[in-house]
Parts: structure tokens; sequence; C-alpha cells
């Protein structure tokens, strides 16, 4: 068990921005970044997340003032690498069907976090640092003596059920369901557990971090404010005894030990850092006339790829908002899409579908899968009286990629893989008229 009380947090002031804390004081160095002799005898250390020569805009990378170098440690060795999937997938065809999984079920052996992580689906190839894997995380053990880095992609953290308690080389943070974070690829962390089990989904991503959204004529304020995004302050470990650090690399697992806390940074200053960012702070923006814009209205977080405009993956939100628009089929519409749609859901209800889409579930519609409202919700739609109305209790999110998600075996053989999800769209009457001849 954990202290629950809220770590303190210091306000990052946009990414690419100047951001440093130091938990002694006088631990910063002044005007070099790597003096001949750091202050209180402590080792320079730099983590660069982005290319050395990478523009102002893109660069991301943090000098850390650390107890000692994060060199020191024995060789890896290769261990299970249990139910964690990388991409490229290529363990099962990928069907050409729409799918959907009932949620998955708490483990009953101890479990932590590494345990527990079983992915769902993902495309692209971690080698190449190109796409994603959509993973969930069960855990009922807290990670104490083990600590994580994962080398193959940063990892977006959506809560679902229960609280974490991240403990990162640059500090903690607390997320709760209605929060996210992220974790920077190569940072080391372990995740305990506020009180009893934790349910949630991961996006890994392989590409380029995420980032916030460019506004366009939205302007300089909405969806997700800069401001809003929480940085640890510096906090370090100071402890011995034997501990290990598992790696994930290229897909597989290794471990070392050594004989002290890999979080032992005292001084940070930069912009790769762990963040949270909680949902609630999200400006969402519908129409006031009537149609509704294309769901990317709802990006919190970008991930770029090569292509201008065209997502590596967006992480989206469909948050509780007013509908008012008039004339307007409110629901999400009937479409295909060239990217690829994997959702979950944290809480509540989502407005597109009656049932069978629930907290902790997933759904997978891929690229030019044609999807929409079920029937019952297209003749409640159709049939509403359009006065404005407030969409409460609900949050879904949806990975959006410009890859097609290619599912694990194991979660085609998942026994909360949902049979016949197809009948969702079984029932809609043909109520074409016939109507006058052309003109
Ligand atoms: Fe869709």
């Amino acid at each position: 068990m954990v202290d629950t009380s809220t770590p303190p947090l210091a306000y990052l002031s946009g990414f690419g921005n100047r951001f440093e804390t130091e938990a002694v004081a006088g631990a910063l160095p002044v005007g070099r970044n790597s003096p001949q002799r750091a202050p209180h005898g402590l080792y320079a250390e730099l983590i660069s997340g982005s290319a050395f020569t990478a523009p102002r805009d893109h660069n991301l990378r943090t000098w850390m003032y650390r107890i000692r170098p994060s060199a020191m440690h024995r060789r890896f060795d290769e261990i299970p690498a249990g139910t964690w999937r990388t991409a490229p997938f290529t363990d099962a065809v990928t069907p050409a069907n729409r799918l959907r999984w009932d949620p998955w079920p708490m483990p009953e052996a101890p479990t932590d976090f590494i345990d527990g992580i079983a992915t769902i689906a993902g495309n692209g190839d971690a080698h190449a640092q190109s796409g994603v894997a959509a993973h969930v995380y069960r855990a009922n053990q807290s990670m104490t003596d083990r600590y994580l880095l994962d080398a193959d992609g940063e990892m977006l953290l959506v809560p679902q059920e229960g609280g974490l308690r991240v403990h990162s080389e640059l500090g903690l943070l607390d997320v709760a369901p209605g929060e996210i974070a992220v974790i920077p690829r190569g940072i080391r962390f372990r995740i305990a557990l506020h009180d009893g089990p934790v349910r949630g989904y991961i996006c890994e991503n392989y590409g380029n971090p995420f980032r916030l959204p460019e506004l366009g004529p939205l302007g300089s304020n909405g969806l997700a404010n800069a401001r809003d995004f929480l940085a640890p302050a510096a906090a370090y470990e100071q402890r011995s005894g034997p501990v290990r650090i598992v790696s994930k690399f290229l897909g597989r697992l290794w471990e070392t030990r050594q004989d002290h806390s890999p979080l032992d940074v005292v001084a940070w200053h930069g912009n790769l850092t762990p963040y949270k960012y909680d949902l609630a702070r999200f400006m969402a923006i519908g129409t006031v006339t009537f149609d509704h814009p294309d769901p990317s209205i709802y990006t919190v977080l970008t991930s770029m790829s090569d292509t201008p405009g065209v997502a590596n993956c967006d992480f989206v939100i469909f948050p509780p908002r007013w509908m008012v628009a008039e004339d307007t089929f409110r629901p999400p519409w009937f479409h295909r899409n060239i990217m690829s749609e994997l959702m979950g859901m944290v809480r509540g209800v989502y407005d597109g579908k009656a049932e069978g889409f629930v907290p902790g579930g997933v759904s997978l519609h891929n690229s030019m899968l044609a999807h929409g409202p079920d029937a019952a919700t297209f003749e409640r739609a159709s049939a509403a009286a359009l006065a404005p109305h407030k969409l409460e209790d609900t949050l879904a999110f949806m990975f959006e990629s410009r890859h097609v998600f290619r599912p694990t075996a194991a979660a085609l053989q998942a026994p909360n893989l949902q049979p016949d999800y197809d009948a969702v769209w079984n029932g809609f009457t043909a109520h074409f008229d016939g109507g006058p001849p052309a003109a």
C-alpha cells in the first residue's frame, strides 16, 4: 500500500519549453549542463528522446543529475515476454472483420504491471520506429523491487479502473481513471497501486512522440491546453539491496540486477519527461449549427508520421459534452475510413452503440471496414427531439492510426472476443420510397 497523497507537481509551460526541478537545494548546476564536478557529488547524464539534430520544436532531451550513472549495471539476460507482443504482428491472419471484445478479466494470481500486459493488436514495426501497439494492463501487485524501461516506444497509459502511482526517474505521478499518463521511451519506472486491482489500456507508441496537435483556424486556445499537462517534480529513491530492471528491447524482455534503485535522479532539467493530463480539462469543440465535425476535433495528442496530416497515431477522446446541432443525425455517422480505429471505454455509455461496448472493452474498425451506429441507436437518434442535450457519464477514446491494426493470435482466440459483432448492424429496414423520376 502506498501513500495516496498527491505528489508535488509543477506545470510544464509547454512542450519544447524549458523545465527544471531539484529535490535538493543547489543540485541543478547553473550555467553548465555537465560541469567538471556536478553539485553535491552527483553525476550528470543526458537522455535524448529525439535525434540530437532534430529541429528545436521537435527536440526532446533532459539532463539528469543522479547519484550513480544509469550505465552501472550488469548484462541483461532474456526473460519470458509473457503476453506482451510487439510489431510487426505476424502471428495471425488479420481478419477483414469488425471486432469487439468484452473486458479482459482481472488476474487471480499475483500479477504486477509488467506481468499483466496483454497485447490486443498493433501495427508498424518497432525496429523501424513506426506504428503502435494497443494493450490492456491488469495488476493486483505493485512493482516493488523491479523496474521497467521500454526501449521500443513511449507508453500512453489510460487507466480504466484503479489508481496508479508512476515512480519514474524524473519523479512521481499519481494517475486515476479519467486521467492519462505518458512515459517516454527509455525512462525507467515502476508502477505502484493506490488501493486494489487496476486495469487500463496502453498505447505503446513506436513512432514519433505524442505532442499537441496544431490548432489551425481554432486559434491559440482549445482542445488540450499546454498548461494542463503536469510533469513530476524531482524525487529520488535511495535504497540498497538487489533490484531488477526489465528492458523491453525489440519485442523481447531482458532483465538485469543491480544493488541500488535506478530512480536516483536528484535534479533534472529538460523537456523529455513523463507527464499526466486530466481529460476533464479537455475543451471539446463541436458544431453550433448543423452536422458535426470529423472526430479529429477530439484529438488530445498526436504522433505524427512522416506524411503531413497523416498520423502514426492520434489519441482521441469522446468526453461528456453538449449536443446542440439542428437538423442533424447526432451520433457518429456511418462511415468507412482509410485510417484504422481501435476504441476503448473508460466509463459510462458510448452514444454510437445501444449495448455491447462497455468499460474495459475494445472495438476495432480497421481500414475501410464499414461501421457506425447500430440499428437501435439509428432509430432512436432519427426520431429524437433535437433540443440541446448533454451526454453525461461517458468517456470513450480511440487510438487512430494510418497503419492497419493487426490483432494478436491470443486476442483472436480470447474468450472475451464477441462471437458475432456483425449482428450489431442487423435490422436496418430499407425506407426508400422510390421518389419521383429525376427531372
Ligand atoms: Fe469510426
